[in-house]
């Protein structure tokens, strides 16, 4: 039996606007979607057995189908291959949190180490990068990255075709995070298309606002560096109402941004495609942390609490 996991992940800064060329940071978190491979006499069997918000494996279904699909072309696997997969781990299916990007890295090591193939991780971030259009449409490859190779990083797409840029950054001290879930599922896909074209349409406002994502993504770059948490928080305020103006929050993600900034957290924002999804607060110390926490839990919400900049993910 093969076996492989990928790392969920935060965006801090830069969502949607990564697609388009703008840097992003992005953190892995510690918890992991897990998988095992069994090859089989004929046909892809799922049994995917993780924890999911509502909904989310129906509507996921096709896309996670196309998407092996689309890893076993770029592993150069036979189409026809019988296979028994097994999904679990700690990682939630809750959209927002690259539950996609998590799964296509441990089922491709999984495939790999039931056939007995050596893929680097490299190999493997392309053929995530290949799988997760099936859910995406057109991705940046920030969720593949942070998923593959773990770690607090800066990511920027090259647009042009060429090789990302992928730089790790370092803090002082692991940042408490806490995760909060409005429980709606939300199409990626549909999401990054959405932006596109409204960018088509108002070039002159979205490039000013593109402009404006850049620059909040190379200052917080800056202010993580040098520790500057309070900093970080406003600029992660500032990249929600960007991701206001450009239509891809909600009311809900709004409620949990207002509700953990009441809270006292630094900075608070959607994280991921939003639509729905979740929204990612920045607690530092155990005690802020808490309390951001079990404000959003007492409102009948899912949350998940972590650190980001740990060494150990
Ligand atoms: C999804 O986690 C992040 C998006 O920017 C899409 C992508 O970068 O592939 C919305």
């Amino acid at each position: 039996m093969g076996k492989g996991s990928g790392y969920g992940k935060v965006i801090l800064l830069g969502e949607h606007f990564v697609v388009h060329g703008a840097p992003g940071i992005v953190s892995a978190i510690d918890s992991t979607t897990d998988a095992e491979v069994k090859k089989a006499v004929k046909g892809i069997n799922i049994r995917d057995e993780r924890k999911t918000a509502k909904g989310y494996s129906e509507e996921k279904r096709l896309q996670q189908i196309e998407s092996i699909e689309r890893m076993l072309k770029t592993m150069g696997i036979d189409s026809k291959i019988g296979l028994d997969i097994w999904i679990g781990g700690t990682l939630p299916g809750f959209s927002g949190l690259g539950a996609s990007a998590a799964s296509s890295v441990a089922i491709a090591r999984a495939i790999a180490q039931e056939l007995g193939m050596l893929v680097s991780d490299k190999k493997i971030n392309q053929v995530a990068y290949e799988a997760e259009k099936a859910y995406a449409g057109n991705p940046s490859g920030i969720d593949n990255t942070a998923a593959t190779y773990g770690g607090l990083m800066w990511f920027k797409k090259d647009v042009a075709g060429g090789p990302d840029k992928i730089e790790k950054l370092h803090v002082r001290r692991p940042i408490e995070i806490v995760i909060g879930s409005t429980g709606k599922v939300a199409n990626t896909k549909a999401m990054v298309e959405g932006v596109a074209e409204r960018k088509k349409k108002n070039p002159a406002k979205y490039d000013a606002i593109f402009k404006q994502a850049e620059n909040l993504a190379v200052a917080g770059r800056k202010a993580l560096e040098a520790y500057d948490l309070k900093k970080v928080g406003d600029l992660m305020n500032e990249n929600h109402r960007l991701l206001q103006e450009i239509g891809v929050s909600s009311k809900e993600l709004d409620m949990l941004v207002d509700l953990a900034r009441k809270q006292g957290a630094f900075g608070a924002k959607l994280t991921g495609g939003g639509g729905g999804g979740c929204m990612v607060a920045l607690t530092p110390g155990k005690e802020l942390q808490g309390k951001v926490l079990s404000s959003i839990k007492s409102l009948g919400f899912e949350v998940l609490s972590t650190k980001i900049g740990a060494e150990r993910y």
